[in-house]
């Protein structure tokens, strides 16, 4: 079949500019493929890296308009395949004439052992405005092909390379799949968190998003790296792919292929839309006809929880499936909603584990898949976590050379032992986050459930291996950390056996393992001693070597050893003036240094965080860190200039997390801030690849849960996005957890790999956020109606908006609870809060709490409530504490946690 445009001129020769009522921009001279796109909206904004095209036009770049597909004819076993990016020559392109045509191009001159059995054409067109990439494949020989494989390059600036840290805010975007069949999804989203940001929906009813494919770029230096993470391909068959390279994984969504017979053709294509900001990007979604599916309170689903599931599709639902089978079960809610919205009940079987896929189909024959992860409930996998930690992981050879013993130590799982020798040398010298990150996660749950035993190990860790040998004890450095205990240098640890299948290469010797520079492995060391401190606080007779107020003065020491001057008037360290991970603990320590009435230090630690404030305040971009770009200094940031009253620079830090923290219905994904490069500092696996839940996830959810609970307007869909993206990140944390409590820094996201890394690395900062974080959630959305984040909904008001809503945590923590249409934030220091009824009619709330009955958690005989109002949501209505008697303590109220049963609070609203 020949075309009519082929009669028309050839004009492969120049560049070729085009606009839609949505875009502008250019198809590369020779290729055709997209060099730039500027949505109508902000046209000084460039999506496409056109700024650095010229550098990356030749072979093997991959370019949004390149294909790459795999066949084969029947009776042949063998695939062949073929990928426009490989081999560039100038192919035929034309205008087509039409008004919606934008460029045609035959592409059969890129691959002559192909182009007579295969006929390739691509079209990009417009369609309402937006801009589309059509492919046509026609089988032009004389038997049925079979296409195990095609994927559509998608590149859009994310190249960080010599661009100056605000450059890179101001010019790049990161893309997110959503890996959901046909209403799967690419979100290119803005550094800048402010839009506008675009999505790359399926278009026509073939399309479906199967892999997320990483597209190496052989010889070219500046490719995978930190700066650079590179580009992927929506794949739409993957069969090829899983009969071979990916045959060792189980792909997210089952591998097809489809059949073309001779004389027939399919197509497949993908329509690019602007959107003005990332909480808009669903909205796009669904108004390019793709079902959207909202999951509360996302996608990891621990096993005590009543997941929700929301659809909005203009297609009915024809069937569900399940895979592995019965991992949940999925019911229809009989709630009517407004719009196309659908409300289904997804409940998690006890039985399942792990990665459990809810696929949809639609009457039109359009599928979509939501992705789940199952674990067990929150207190049972943190307990799971603590148990290994301080078994599996207790490092107890008091004849090591490098004082490690007593420790918590990294771990391979794939090997079952701990990691003793690493190149990096961090890793097995129990500092850095990739080595200290075990005994970090150790200690947080010590904050949450105290157990004698592992209380008593890290008790003991402190005594014997922190203090003295990885934190210096006397003399002028006493507090500094050190960067490694371990380090390679053979002469100074005589008869010590350096594994020789190890290539030491750039390892540490002891001079740069003992340097004591690094801000941020301060954090750590100040946590575990924070989490003793509040363990022997609220669980009276845990601490049997030293006193709270000893662990709590260590704490505070450690950190303001971190920001002093040596004698000569040098800073202690380096990137104290960078947001450092998992400093909201240093919040709860300062909290405790009032508390404790030790006001002088309170007033030091106040200070030293305003000066680092105040840098904050006058940079353009305060999220600087080890790395050319990062998603790591937020969460500090955010913190103190919220704390010092600096609205503009706390806003400037969430709006940098929602540049790089998407929400879509992939657990994987959802939440999952941007990763990419600490596999290499922390992974058995070293290499540069997208991360599922390192520590980004639980970390940069703090500041936007933090953000929610202060917002005026909880229940837009604008809040509430940003709540969803929380939670999402917070849960995540729960998924880096095994079934036997092992744990793992993070999962590798290439399709080949697709498995928790080995090490136990640096999950510590992920579980320290989650942690942090965890609390329950009432939300009355404007669609839903009321639902609960972290909780389950035990009873409801009546359908004419009556009654009470009864709400039972299943958070990991149970000791916050937050009820958005009071803006009111109740928090307990022990126990575990089992229920609360808020009552819509009246603002009243009850609340009733009791032992958290887990380890030693469950010995706190009482427990120190505050409770605040967050938001101005009330206006000048106010919450009291109804409930009468109790006696302040600890800067709360003291309340008693019976043996049995549980201590019922109530609050009033009251209008002033
Ligand atoms: C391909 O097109 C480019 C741009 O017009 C031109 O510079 C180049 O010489 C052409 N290459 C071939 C092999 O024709
Ligand atoms: C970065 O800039 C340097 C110096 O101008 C240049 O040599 C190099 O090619 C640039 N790298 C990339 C990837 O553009
Ligand atoms: C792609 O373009 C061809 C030619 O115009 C058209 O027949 C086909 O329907 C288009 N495919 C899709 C998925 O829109
Ligand atoms: C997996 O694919 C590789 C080639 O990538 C092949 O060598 C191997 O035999 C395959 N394994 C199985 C079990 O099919
Ligand atoms: C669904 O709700 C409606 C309205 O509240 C009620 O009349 C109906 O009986 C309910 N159906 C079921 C199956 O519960
Ligand atoms: C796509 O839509 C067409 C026309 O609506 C329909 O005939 C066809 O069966 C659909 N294909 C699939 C795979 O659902
Ligand atoms: C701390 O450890 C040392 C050995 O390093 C031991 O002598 C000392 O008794 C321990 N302290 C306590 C309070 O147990
Ligand atoms: C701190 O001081 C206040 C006021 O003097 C006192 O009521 C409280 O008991 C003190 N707290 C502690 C832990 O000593």
């Amino acid at each position: 079949m020949y075309w009519s445009f082929l009669f028309l001129a050839g004009a492969a020769a120049a560049q070729t500019p085009f606009s839609t009522p949505n875009w502008q921009g250019l198809f590369a001279a020779g290729s055709g493929v997209l060099e730039s796109l500027k949505p109508t909206t902000d046209l000084a904004f460039d999506f496409s890296p056109s700024d650095v095209f010229s550098t990356r036009n030749g072979n093997g770049n991959s370019h949004t308009g390149d294909i790459s597909f795999r066949y084969r004819l029947t009776g042949q076993n063998d695939w062949i395949g073929a990928d426009s990016a490989t081999n560039r020559v100038n192919i035929t392109s034309t205008e087509p004439q039409d008004s919606t045509g934008l460029l045609e191009s035959d592409l059969d001159s890129l691959w002559p052992n192909v182009s007579s059995q295969l006929h390739v054409t691509r079209l990009w067109t417009q369609y309402q405005g937006d801009v589309i990439l059509n492919f046509t494949l026609a089988n032009v020989a004389d038997t049925a092909i079979e296409l195990g494989a095609l994927g559509l390059a998608i590149e859009m600036n994310n190249i960080f390379i010599n661009r100056t840290a605000d450059e890179t805010m101001q010019d790049c975007v990161l893309l997110d799949p959503y890996i959901g069949l046909g209403a799967g999804y690419v979100q290119v989203t803005r550094l800048t968190g402010t839009g506008p940001d675009m999505v790359i929906t399926p278009f026509g009813n073939l399309t479906k998003f199967e892999a997320w494919r990483f597209l190496p770029e052989r010889n070219n230096p500046y490719y995978q790296q930190q700066t650079y993470e590179g580009n992927y391909a929506y794949e739409i068959y993957t069969k090829a792919y899983a009969e071979q390279e990916w045959n060792a994984t189980t792909p997210w969504n089952t591998p097809t292929s489809a059949m073309i017979s001779p004389g027939e053709s399919i197509s497949v294509a993908l329509r690019f839309s602007a959107t003005s900001s990332v909480d808009q990007i669903e909205d796009a979604v669904a108004s390019n006809d793709v079902p959207v599916a909202v999951g509360i309170p996302g996608y990891v689903l621990p096993h005590d929880i009543v997941g929700s599931l929301y659809i909005n599709s203009s297609e009915a639902i024809q069937s569900m499936t399940v895979s592995p089978e019965n991992g949940l079960s999925v019911s229809a809610r009989n709630e009517t909603l407004s719009g196309a919205w659908q409300a289904y009940e997804v409940l998690p079987s006890q039985e399942a584990f792990g990665r459990t896929r809810l696929d949809i189909t639609y009457a039109s024959g359009r599928t979509q898949a939501i992705h789940y992860y199952i674990t067990n409930t929150g207190p049972d996998t943190l307990q799971n976590a603590g148990n290994f930690l301080t078994t599996k992981q207790w490092y107890t050879n008091t004849s090591d050379p490098f004082h490690r013993a007593p420790s918590v130590i990294s771990y391979d799982y794939s090997v079952g032992n701990y990691v003793l020798q690493d190149n990096r040398a961090w890793i097995a010298g129990i500092s850095d986050e990739g080595g200290a990150g075990s005994f970090l996660a150790a200690g947080m749950k010590q904050f949450i459930y105290p157990s004698a035993g592992e209380v008593a190990k890290l008790e003991q860790m402190v005594n014997e291996t922190v203090w003295g040998y990885l934190q210096i004890s006397s003399g002028p450095q006493k507090y500094a950390v050190r960067k490694s205990l371990f380090f390679y240098q053979p002469s100074a640890v005589p008869g010590y056996q350096y594994n020789k299948s190890i290539n030491w290469n750039g390892a540490w010797n002891e001079a740069a393992a003992y340097a004591t520079d690094r801000a941020y492995d301060y954090v750590h060391v100040s946590a575990l001693y924070w989490s003793l401190y509040h363990a022997g606080r609220t669980t009276p007779g845990i601490l049997t070597l030293q006193t709270p107020l000893w662990y709590l003065n260590q704490s505070y020491n450690t950190v303001a050893y971190t920001f002093g001057t040596s004698a000569n008037g040098a800073p202690n360290t380096g990137y104290g003036d960078d947001g450092l991970m998992g400093e909201t603990v240093w919040s709860y320590l300062l909290d405790s240094l009032r508390i404790e009435n030790l006001t002088a230090e309170a007033t030091n630690m106040e200070s030293l965080m305003r000066a680092r404030q105040r840098v904050w305040a006058s940079e353009t971009d305060p999220f600087g860190s080890e790395m050319a770009w990062d998603s790591t200094g937020q969460e500090g940031v955010y913190l103190w200039s919220t704390y010092f009253n600096d609205s503009t620079t706390a806003n400037k830090s969430l709006n940098s997390i929602r540049g790089y923290m998407p929400t879509v219905p992939h657990w994987a994904w959802n939440g999952n801030a941007r990763r990419y490069w600490d596999f290499l500092y922390a992974g058995k696996i070293p290499q540069i690849e997208r991360q599922i839940h390192h520590y980004g996830s639980g970390l940069n959810s703090l500041p936007l849960l933090a953000s929610y609970r202060s917002n005026p307007q909880p229940g837009t869909l604008k809040s509430l996005y940003d709540l969803r993206v929380a939670f999402g990140g917070n849960m995540g944390p729960l998924s880096n957890v095994r079934q036997d409590g092992s744990t793992s820094l993070a999962m590798h996201s290439y399709p080949e790999l697709l498995e928790w890394d080995p090490y136990s690395g640096d999950y510590g900062p992920n579980f320290s956020g989650m942690v942090m974080g965890a609390g329950t959630y009432l939300v009355d959305h404007p669609v839903f109606g009321m639902v609960s984040f972290g909780g389950n909904i035990v009873s409801n008001m009546n359908a004419n908006g009556n009654g009470d809503v009864t709400v039972q945590p299943r958070d990991a923590v149970r000791r916050r609870i937050f009820i958005a249409p009071l803006g009111l934030y109740v928090t307990f220091s022990a126990g575990a809060v089992q229920e609360f009824t808020y009552e819509p009619s009246t603002g009243a709330l009850t609340v009733s709490v009791g032992k958290a009955q887990v380890d030693q958690a469950s010995n706190a005989i009482n427990t120190i409530m505050n409770f605040e109002q967050t938001s101005s949501v009330l206006g000048s209505a106010s919450v009291t504490l109804a409930t009468s008697g109790l006696t302040m303590q600890q800067g709360g109220y003291l309340v008693n946690l019976p043996s049995n049963g549980t201590t019922t609070l109530t609050f009033s609203k009251t209008s002033n």
